[in-house]
């Protein structure tokens, strides 16, 4: 009889784990570390067919200098750094990241890389619009 509970008792546990290793897992797929402020902003911009436009012409001002003309991560600024900037073309990256992750690094950078923090150089709306033209990049990527 115990034996049986003793082995109820492992296997219940084991469930457990397994489980939470999944979800775990699960989510690893799309985890990102976001403070809270940021977690669940949405784009306000999802469904204005202007936003891409405008954002393509705030990215050849703003980012183009490191992330290229192109988006491919060949600015001419770029050379040197390490890591390289984000390239946006052909590469995971997008698909990688949710529009709220964007909108958090666009708004504090990347600690530990070149990433500027442009809070103070864009409007909220328009680095909105330029999450907008990314995403344009790989229109068979939903926003996520
Ligand atoms: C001074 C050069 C520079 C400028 C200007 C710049 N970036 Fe970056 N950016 C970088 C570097 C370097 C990284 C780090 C890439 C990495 O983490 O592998 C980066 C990372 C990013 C990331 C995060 C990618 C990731 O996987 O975490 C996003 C999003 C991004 N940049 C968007 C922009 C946008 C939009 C602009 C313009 C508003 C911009 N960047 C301007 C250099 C720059």
């Amino acid at each position: 009889m115990t034996g049986t509970r003793a082995l109820v008792v492992v296997l219940v546990a084991a469930a457990a784990i397994a489980t939470t290793v999944w979800t775990y897992a699960a989510r690893g797929a799309l985890h990102e570390d976001l403070p809270p402020a940021f977690a669940s902003r949405t784009n306000p911009r999802l469904h204005d067919p202007a936003a891409a436009a405008a954002g393509a012409a705030i990215f050849q001002s703003n980012c183009a200098s490191c992330h290229g003309d192109r988006a491919d991560g060949h600015g001419i600024a770029a050379v040197g750094l390490t890591p390289p900037p984000a390239n946006f073309r052909g590469t995971d990256v997008l698909a990688r990241h949710s529009d709220p992750y964007l909108f958090y690094r666009i708004t504090e950078g990347k600690p530990g890389t070149a990433m500027p923090s442009f809070r103070g150089a864009l409007a909220e709306n328009e680095r909105w619009a330029v999450i907008s033209y990314l995403r344009s990049l790989t229109p068979d990527l939903a926003h996520r």
